[in-house]
């Protein structure tokens, strides 16, 4: 009875701590308004349906199949009511934000395509009528669309910010953007960042002794940094061939702590089979030794 009763109180404290490392998946009310800013299209469709199968199917299966991953919590169809019945701007928020051991595709899939995977979805839900963005425009932030390119006489990354309102596009004046290189760990942030002018330009000065590749390739990319969520998403990235030329050798060709075994550091081998010589050595004396004694005992 005891032992019971331990056991179930185990099996709650693991699925309050499962709760705890998974708070509720609440979408913001100004998230939920979110939707998407163009009409889905067939194309659109078609590019969300290879996505999904590439992103979603392993866990989620096929929509309508109900072959989703046996999982705990589970994934579900998502072409159920219970997923067709939340607004675009939920789907699109529990996309972003994932929840483990959902991965949060923020940075996996552009805000272009998390749209073109809902419309896949949307194809499955009976009775969804998408909202229109050109009645919802001005309640849903403002899209902006990024170009990049190098002016070489100022020696200067320029990024313009173009703003998509219902009249054309038009330059993105204050647009807070942050341009970022492509490093082995992790993007290094170039300088501060910079505010878009009134005709939506920023310009970055650029480094001249930053290492590219052998052609002096580096690889950018900008970004409008808007933690408020008041504008989509935006970035660009690009390869330009402004660094330095650098015949970096690839990281696992050099000797080092984090290479292959065959490549690693010569003092890290050296030290290492000291140490097993050392330790060879202690257990050979020991079974010597005890051999001596029972020599000497039995004489
Ligand atoms: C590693 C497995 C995994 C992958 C990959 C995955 N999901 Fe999920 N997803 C889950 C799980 C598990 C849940 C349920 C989470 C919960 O309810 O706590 C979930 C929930 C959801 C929900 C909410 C469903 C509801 O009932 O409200 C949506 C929408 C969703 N996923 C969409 C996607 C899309 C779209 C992709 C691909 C771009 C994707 N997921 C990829 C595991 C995954």
């Amino acid at each position: 009875m005891k032992r019971l009763f331990y056991i179930i109180l185990l099996v709650v404290i693991s699925s309050l701590r499962v709760e705890a490392q998974n708070p509720g998946w609440i979408v913001p009310d100004d998230q939920k308004a979110k939707i998407c800013l163009v009409k889905f299209t067939p194309d659109m469709l078609k590019q969300g349906e290879a996505l999904y199968m590439k992103n979603c199917q392993s866990c989620h299966g096929i929509p309508t199949k109900k072959n989703f991953a046996a999982i705990s919590p589970t994934p579900g169809d998502l072409s159920e009511p219970k997923v067709g019945t939340q607004k675009d701007g939920e789907l699109f928020f529990r996309i972003t934000t994932g929840k483990a051991p959902m991965p949060e595709f923020r940075n996996i899939l552009t805000e272009d395509e998390r749209w073109s995977v809902i419309s896949f979805l949307r194809s499955f839900h009976k009775g969804y009528f998408q909202p229109d963005p050109e009645k919802m425009a001005g309640s849903i932030g403002k899209r902006i669309k990024l170009a990049m390119t190098y002016d070489t006489v100022k020696k200067k990354i320029m990024i313009k910010a173009i703003e998509l309102t219902k009249e054309g596009p038009q330059p993105a004046k204050g647009a807070e953007i942050i341009v970022f290189v492509q490093r082995y760990f992790g993007n290094m942030q170039l300088t501060d960042t910079k505010r878009t002018s009134e005709n939506g330009f920023a310009g970055f000065d650029w480094p001249q002794d930053l290492p590219g590749d052998k052609n002096g390739n580096v690889i950018l990319g900008a970004r409008v940094n808007d933690p408020a969520g008041k504008m989509q998403e935006a970035v660009v990235k690009d390869t330009l061939a402004i660094g330095v030329p650098t015949n970096k050798p690839a990281l696992t060709d050099t000797r080092a702590m984090w290479s292959t075994r065959d490549k690693a550091p010569v003092w890290m081998i050296l030290t290492y089979t000291l140490a097993v010589i050392v330790v060879w050595y202690f257990i050979i004396f020991i079974i010597l030794s005890v051999l001596d004694m029972r020599k000497i005992k039995q004489a």
